[in-house]
């Protein structure tokens, strides 16, 4: 008898516990967010995580009746690991948005269960222009290299450099730059004397720069995934391509706010081009820049934090704006074509393209307070992705 009644309590008390927790569940909204947190790709795992905590603790963590919750999981940069992650995050966890993506083929082999599971997938750092066309539930907040890419190959010409080697990573987002950046550079009256490109796992990057001095163009452009910028400036300072009168010019992922400051002075001059600095000279990136350093030990954000901190923000205000009730379908609809001010500048998500367009700034690297930035000295307003101009 005593017994049957401990048995009775028991249940009792565990049906009590589990009450507020199923409650909990009808009142939550999960965001899976996939990044590389470890690996190669590390760093940028780091940037947007720390963007997203900071976007949270500005904004707070109910919306809509809905409190806010974060799933952050490390797929070690490797596909096939974001896929399984992604996967167990919609049928186990029940995720409302899955988002991150930390490169290209993540972002890709993740794309086909935002499209079966019909959940909004908000990439936010991964940059080939295509990546938007795997699924039409994919929203992007980064940016494409045909974007940033284009722009250099029209200031390159126009600043005495009539002739360059093209040197990028071998995949998705690298050709994308080498073939958005010779196609305009080439339509200008440049000459490409060569492309070579290094392979994205361990790359070494000392034969391919040999073969640059050797065939001594006017200035190399480069493209290197975010978190890979040190080591080819390194190489290229060791080996004297600058003193040997071959200029780099590349886009802002080699100058990496997250590496820029201690790639030490040879970085000097540098030009890029981009869609965000740390040093963009607005009130609102200002504001942005140092709630971020503060709350990160004075980590500066890079261009991957600003895909991440802006996604936040695309996935709150579709939230709000859905008033906690939307399904995927609905959340998706009202993250097109939303319109704001970033810390970047003014941008937009193309409602036909989910497409992010911004503003691509020319910036070159010099000296403040003591600290490499890179400071922007021209802008084209409002850049849509070259790459979906067929
Ligand atoms: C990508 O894999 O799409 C990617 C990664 C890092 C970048 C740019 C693109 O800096």
């Amino acid at each position: 008898m005593q017994r049957r009644h401990l048995i009775q309590a028991a249940s009792l008390a565990a049906i009590a516990l589990a009450m507020p927790l199923a409650h909990a569940q009808g009142n939550t909204f999960k965001i899976g967010l996939v990044l590389p947190m470890t690996g190669q790709q590390a760093t940028t795992g780091r940037q947007i995580e720390a963007a997203a905590r900071l976007y949270m603790a500005q904004n707070g963590d109910t919306v809509a009746g809905k409190k806010i919750e974060l799933i952050i999981k490390d797929d070690t940069s490797l596909p096939d690991v974001t896929k399984r992650l992604a996967q167990e995050l919609v049928v186990n966890d029940k995720v409302n948005v899955l988002a991150g993506f930390g490169i290209t083929p993540s972002a890709m082999a993740t794309a086909p269960i935002a499209t079966q599971s019909k959940t909004p997938m908000v990439v936010m750092a991964a940059a080939t222009s295509s990546i938007t066309e795997a699924s039409p539930y994919i929203v992007r907040t980064s940016f494409t290299l045909p974007q940033v890419s284009v722009a250099m190959g029209d200031w390159a010409p126009k600043n005495g450099i009539k002739s360059v080697v093209t040197l990028v990573t071998d995949y998705g987002p690298g050709n994308d730059a080498e073939k958005y950046f010779k196609e305009r550079f080439q339509l200008n009256g440049g000459k490409v004397v060569d492309s070579l490109r290094v392979p994205l796992r361990n790359p070494d990057f000392a034969p391919f720069l040999q073969k640059v001095r050797d065939a001594k163009p006017d200035a190399l452009f480069v493209f290197v995934p975010s978190g890979a910028g040190a080591a080819v400036m390194k190489q290229f300072i060791e080996r004297g391509m600058d003193k040997a009168g071959i200029k780099m010019i590349a886009t802002g992922d080699v100058t990496d706010d997250d590496q820029l400051n201690d790639m030490g002075d040879g970085a000097l001059g540098v030009v890029t081009t981009h869609h965000y600095s740390a040093a963009h000279p607005s009130a609102l990136n200002k504001k942005y820049v140092e709630a971020f350093q503060k709350a990160n030990k004075n980590m500066r954000p890079n261009f991957m934090a600003m895909g991440g901190y802006d996604g936040m923000r695309v996935i709150y205000e579709a939230l709000k704006a859905t008033k906690g009730q939307g399904g995927g379908d609905a959340l998706l609809a009202a993250m097109k074509g939303q319109i704001f001010e970033s810390p970047r500048g003014q941008v937009l998500i193309d409602a036909q393209t989910r497409d992010i367009v911004q503003d691509v700034y020319l910036r070159k690297v010099e000296k403040k307070d003591g600290q490499l930035y890179n400071v922007e000295f021209d802008v084209i307003k409002a850049v849509k992705d070259p790459g979906k101009a067929k």
